[in-house]
């Protein structure tokens, strides 16, 4: 199952706006593809990404093809691009929303190092309910490469 944004835009329209918010420096998009097969069975952004002196920091999103979902590519997807994010880039925090009870993106992230920050009440609508999110914050410090 993909993010409700991403299937009602379809994937052309998903795919124009990846490469949209690419063209500044303030986000990366990589497809993710198992080792030795050719098929793209997700991706992860990093969006947000500000590298000035008062905050370098971004966000990071990501989604996996539900048929592929317990194999272990979400958690290494997302430390390779954490370690590209405080490596690299040079970012000092990381941050990740997820919508409320989704446990088995919570689980990745906290493999990762990310610890639960806080709750947004009512930060985006689905099935006619307002729903609240979890949000995830990594330091450099923290993180468990
Ligand atoms: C979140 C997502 C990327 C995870 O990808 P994945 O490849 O299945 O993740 P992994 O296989 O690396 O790890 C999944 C972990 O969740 C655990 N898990 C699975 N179901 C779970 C549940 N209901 N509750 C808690 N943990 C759960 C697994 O046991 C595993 O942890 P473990 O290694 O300690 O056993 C994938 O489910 C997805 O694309 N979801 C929809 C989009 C989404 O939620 N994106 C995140 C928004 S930022």
């Amino acid at each position: 199952m993909l993010p409700q944004r991403v299937r009602e835009e379809g994937g052309r329209g998903f795919v124009q706006r990846v490469l949209r918010e690419q063209r500044g420096d303030r986000s990366r998009a990589w497809a993710i593809l198992p080792v030795g097969r050719p098929d793209v069975i997700g991706q992860i952004r990093l969006i947000d990404i500000d590298l000035s002196y008062r905050h370098r920091s971004a966000e990071v999103g990501y989604w996996i093809r539900r048929s592929e979902w317990g194999r272990g590519f979400g958690t290494e997807a997302l430390r390779l691009v954490v370690r590209f994010a405080f490596s690299t880039l040079r970012l000092h925090r990381l941050q990740a929303t997820v919508a409320a009870g989704n446990a088995r993106s919570a689980r990745v992230l906290e493999k990762v190092g990310f610890r639960r920050e806080g709750v947004a009440r009512h930060a985006h609508r689905r099935a006619g309910r307002w729903r609240d999110d979890w949000l995830f914050g990594l330091l450099r410090s923290e993180f468990l490469s």
